[in-house]
């Protein structure tokens, strides 16, 4: 029987030792948070597919802060859970920690998010996109765009959490993307956290220091919405004055895209939770898995949101 546990602020909540006192694996899972509308899907992937597969969930909801996912995982070695999983806030920092769940011998799975650390035995696999590639496609649907527009086209770019590994992978790929001509200016860059509220606050911002922005790149879907929100209430009309691309492709970034607010969406998909079980059964039975597990992603135009929309998942 499974028992999913949701807590806040690593407080992982169960009993002490491994397990429910049956034969289920214990799986102890530290979330960044519930920042945007991918966070919820994820969250509600990782909680159904545990139930599924008969695994019993520890759930900790970090708040996006290093400090809960480092309290919650040592939480997890202290109760012997069978296995760890977690998506890390930022990707520096976590050699210590890990280096205390591999002491314990309880192996550890990454989802969603790396960490960059040197020494890739403190965990068994890492389950996620490929970042990367999804700035790349970003930039290059950009590139392609605005081929025959006359330069300089001025970008503004709303960047995810501070050191995390989106925020710094989609950043590198969309850049090396629109190297490809100089005429692609980024003129201004800052973190809008991935949330809603942030980046409106912050394409407020850009709009008041800018009156010439032609292209919004960000790095998710939630701080494209806030973004419209300012636009919109600047007078503009988003998706027509101001091209935006976004990342994710969640419902409401989708239904945006179709409505002609949003010009392009790459994917990330959320939905990793069938492959984190199986990923946990495997690793718990001891046997070999892949080092990197990739998700298999797309990309959206407006055209093809209208169609993939009656039957989004999330
Ligand atoms: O790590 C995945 C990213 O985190 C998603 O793109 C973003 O929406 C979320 O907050």
């Amino acid at each position: 029987m499974m028992v999913a546990t949701a807590a806040a602020c690593g407080d992982s909540g169960g009993s002490e030792g491994s397990g429910s006192g049956d034969d289920s694996i214990v799986l102890g899972f530290s979330q960044v948070g519930a920042e945007s509308g991918w966070r919820t899907a994820n969250t509600k992937s990782i909680q159904e597919s545990a139930e599924e597969a008969g695994i019993e969930l520890k759930f900790a909801d970090a708040q996006q802060k290093q400090e809960n996912q480092i309290k919650a995982i040592r939480n997890y070695i202290a109760q012997r859970v069978d296995v760890i999983a977690f998506s890390p806030v930022v990707e520096s920092g976590w050699d210590t920690v890990l280096k205390e769940a591999k002491d314990a011998e309880i192996p550890v799975i990454l989802t969603d998010r790396a960490v960059d650390s040197a020494d890739d035995t403190l965990y068994e696999t890492f389950i996620g996109s490929d970042f990367v590639q999804e700035g790349r496609l970003s930039g290059e649907w950009l590139v392609e765009e605005f081929a025959d527009a006359p330069g300089p086209v001025k970008i503004v770019e709303l960047e995810g959490t501070t050191g995390s590994a989106p925020a710094n992978d989609r950043k590198q790929g969309f850049g090396e993307a629109i190297a490809a001509d100089p005429k692609f200016e980024i003129i201004a860059s800052q973190t809008g956290e991935f949330t809603r509220a942030k980046g409106k606050e912050v394409m407020e911002a850009f709009l008041q220091a800018h009156n010439d922005i032609d292209v919004l790149f960000a790095h998710n879907d939630d701080m494209g919405l806030g973004a419209i929100e300012a636009i919109e209430a600047a007078g503009l009309v988003p998706g027509q004055d101001i091209t935006i691309i976004t990342i994710d492709a969640v419902r409401d970034g989708m239904q945006a895209l179709a409505d002609g607010k949003i010009n392009f969406i790459a994917e990330c998909s959320p939905l990793l939770g069938p492959q984190l079980m199986e990923l946990v059964e495997q690793v718990h039975a001891g046997e070999t898995v892949p080092k990197r597990v990739v998700t298999e992603e797309t990309t959206f135009t407006q055209e093809q949101a209208k169609e993939a929309l009656p039957t989004r998942e999330y």
